[in-house]
């Protein structure tokens, strides 16, 4: 796995060429800025884009800046899951490997939608689709020594618990409260994964990559939006953490953390209840069929 780096935001690293890493979520905000960081270290990098012009146009933003990067893409609507199957399968044609595997896409949806699946929007996209996408991929990620998945979470999921008898919002649907629970679900699935992969060398992260100018609030008022880009940091320094989760040699061999500002922090006392991360792998596997 990776060689010297210095910290969050100062990644000097040569990761060696085979390295493969995929990122979901690259055409905009974070996704985007961990892919090219990522490029940027020589790590052949697989953009998962939910649209292919944007995907397209990504991926010649990253080319620029590493001229000398392998990069793909792979174009898949998280919100269905025979699209995520048929994601997986594609990789795991085209791929021999995969070192990284940051699960970085996800939304903020303003009044509760269902998916083609009929899955609670929020619920499928930000942690139904990384729980089958990660399953899916672990041949490839058991044929590389010491992989790393990074799960971009959110300090949002502090404060709140999962309603297991309502997991789809059906009771009645508050955007943030639906947000934060699938941040959570982030965080509970971290653990679970890293209890089932301890013995095969495979570290699992979750990551607060702390509020950042990006589209994730694209559903909100104007005004709501301009307030939230000027209390945040740039899009490139929230993706320092995620950066340094995939890559930093100080976590080699340690897994089932929570990271924020390039540290080992606490995640909240209900991510740590161990009943509860059973109990919402189960129902993932019940709702991911
Ligand atoms: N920004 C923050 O302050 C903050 C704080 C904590 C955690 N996070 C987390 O960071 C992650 C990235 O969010 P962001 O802030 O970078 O927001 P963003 O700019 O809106 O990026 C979200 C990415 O997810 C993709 N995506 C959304 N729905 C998808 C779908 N159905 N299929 C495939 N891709 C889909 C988007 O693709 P399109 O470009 O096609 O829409 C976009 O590339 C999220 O998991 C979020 O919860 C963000």
């Amino acid at each position: 796995m990776p060689v010297p780096h210095t910290g969050p935001g100062e990644v000097d690293i040569n990761y060696g060429d085979e390295s493969i890493a995929t990122v979901t979520g690259a055409s905009s905000g974070l996704g985007f800025e961990i892919a090219r960081a990522l490029a940027m270290t020589g790590v052949r990098v697989a953009l998962v884009c939910r649209d292919s012009a944007r995907g397209a146009s990504a991926r010649e933003n990253i080319a620029r800046s590493s001229p000398s990067a392998t990069l793909d893409l792979f174009v898949a609507d998280l919100s269905s899951l025979s699209a995520v199957r048929r994601l997986a399968a594609e990789m795991r044609e085209r791929l021999t490997r995969l070192d990284v595997l940051v699960n970085n896409a996800g939304v903020v949806k303003l009044r509760r939608e269902e998916t083609v699946d009929g899955l609670e929007w929020t619920l499928s996209v930000n942690h139904l689709a990384p729980f089958l996408l990660t399953r899916l991929l672990m041949p490839l990620l058991e044929a590389s020594r010491g992989s790393r998945v990074v799960n971009v979470s959110s300090d949002a999921h502090r404060g709140v618990t999962l309603d297991v008898d309502d997991l789809q919002s059906l009771k009645g649907y508050d955007a943030f409260l639906a947000y934060q629970r699938t941040k959570l679900a982030n965080v509970l699935f971290t653990y679970a994964l890293s209890r089932r992969v301890a013995g095969n060398g495979i570290s699992v992260f979750a990551v607060a990559p702390g509020m950042a100018a990006t589209e994730i609030v694209r559903e909100a008022p104007p005004w709501y939006r301009l307030e939230w880009s000027l209390k945040s940091r740039p899009a490139s320094e929230g993706a320092a953490t995620p950066v340094w989760a995939a890559l930093a040699p100080e976590l080699s061999g340690k897994s089932g953390l929570y990271l924020r500002d390039g540290a080992v922090v606490d995640s909240s006392p209900e991510s740590y209840d161990v009943a509860l991360q059973e109990r919402l792998w189960v129902d993932s596997m019940g709702l991911t069929g």
